[in-house]
């Protein structure tokens, strides 16, 4: 058979782990044999990030700006325990957050849904997507505990001289005080990504605040989204797609009672808790996708989920894993299906969707890993496989299906 070409690398950041283990495998049995599989490689494993100072990381991302489509395994983000299991010699920063810096992106995160798993709230038919603002607000934040009466005020100085102070609130006993800010930047940047996003995936946008009562901070929020989406309203008529503003506590009860299908676009710590629960909701974050898109139309593909810790001390034993490896085969279709949308090469679209859709024939024929048995209706189960079969069986229904 003829391996399908590619014309322009894909970037592919290699990570930690059980996900390393199953980042090769997955190659080896899904894609090698039938894509001539062009890539610029970089290898974001911790030792590699170690020996060269987190240069790789810096790298990867500029190959990312430079070519367009990258797939990105997951890896660690040291803390004091890892700096001693890998003997550090810093405590190098999250690699998502550099590349997010350096794209200056927005995060989306979307279920992977199944027959045999139902989700937890009954009328959600089609995934919702959601979109985190990650700059900002409370997660840059000053803070200020008192213990006697007194007052506090918030300044702003320009840088013209010009002052602005307003009294935050005068108490007569111990309290606490929060300082929060954004940037116009940040947010416009948010929104053309997130209307961007959705013009690719033709799905409608709903966004929401609070700014009946935060009305200079979350107004700003929806007057710049709503300004920015008049760049956007033309391509979004002809795609037949909406963009809908509410409040943020309509907006959940909403949600909540909808079919799904859409991409909820949050402020940053809407987008914190509303992706758990989304998650959850829907079933396992070994089923979450996740895509960091920037404003200028970069993509970087990866899984939700995390190394898969536990699993890979007992890989590291002999032992043999039932690992979920969804959420990492569909960010390598994603990826795959970007590349050949931005090439024009048609067998290589047809390959991606092929291997989504045999994946998720052999999980609706009852054959799934032990996370997603542990989840599902059990009448819908047949056989829980570990992973070097479940990849097998998917092998051999894309066969069937190409
Ligand atoms: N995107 C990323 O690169 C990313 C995201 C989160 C965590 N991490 C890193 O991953 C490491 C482990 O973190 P964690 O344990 O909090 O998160 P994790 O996602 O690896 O695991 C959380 C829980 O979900 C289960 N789980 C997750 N994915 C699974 C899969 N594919 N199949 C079966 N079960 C699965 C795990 O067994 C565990 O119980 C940490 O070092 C952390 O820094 C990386």
């Amino acid at each position: 058979m003829n391996k399908i070409q590619m014309k322009t690398p894909l970037v592919e950041m290699d990570g930690d782990e059980m996900t390393r283990i199953l980042w090769q495998r997955i190659k080896e049995e899904l894609i090698l044999p039938f894509v001539d599989l062009k890539s610029e490689y970089y290898d974001l494993g911790l030792p590699n990030r170690d020996a060269t100072a987190d240069q790789v990381t810096i790298d990867a991302a500029l190959a990312t700006k430079k070519y367009g489509v990258a797939v990105k395994c997951a890896t660690i983000t040291p803390n004091a325990q890892r700096m001693e299991e890998y003997q550090l010699h810093e405590m190098w920063k999250s690699p998502n957050g550099t590349i997010r810096a350096m794209l200056d992106g927005t995060v989306f995160r979307s279920p992977i849904l199944i027959d045999a798993v139902h989700p937890a709230v009954r009328s959600w038919e089609k995934p919702i997507t959601i979109a985190r603002h990650a700059y900002g607000d409370i997660y840059k934040n000053v803070e200020i505990r008192t213990q006697e009466p007194g007052r506090c005020e918030l300044v702003f100085t320009g840088e013209s001289g010009n002052k602005i102070t307003k009294l935050v609130q005068e108490l007569d006993g111990p309290g606490v005080f929060q300082g929060v800010h954004n940037k116009e930047a940040s947010i416009r940047s948010f929104a053309n990504a997130v209307f961007t996003y959705a013009l690719s995936v033709k799905q409608d946008v709903w966004f929401g605040a609070k700014d009946t009562i935060s009305k200079t901070y979350d107004g700003a929020f929806k007057e710049i989204m709503a300004e920015v989406f008049e760049d956007y309203k033309e391509r979004f008529e002809e795609a037949g797609i909406t963009y809908f503003y509410t409040l943020i506590d309509d907006a959940i009860a909403r949600v909540i009672r909808s079919k799904g299908g859409f991409i909820w676009a949050c402020k940053n710590y809407d987008g914190d808790v509303m992706s758990d629960m989304v998650a959850t909701a829907f079933g396992s974050l070994a089923m979450m996708t996740s895509v960091l898109v920037s404003p200028d139309g970069v993509y970087e593909y990866e899984a939700s989920h995390g190394t898969v810790t536990r699993h890979y001390y007992r890989y590291l034993k002999g032992e043999k894993t039932s690992t979920n490896p969804m959420a990492t085969i569909f960010a390598w279709t994603g990826a795959l299906k970007k590349r050949s949308e931005m090439d024009g090469i048609k067998e290589l679209e047809h390959f991606a969707e092929t291997l989504e859709k045999s994946c998720l024939n052999v999980l609706n024929s009852g054959i799934m890993t032990k996370d997603l048995v542990m989840l599902a209706d059990p009448a819908c189960v047949t056989k829980e496989v570990l992973t070097e079969d479940f990849l097998r069986d998917i092998r051999q229904e894309l066969e069937k299906n190409l």
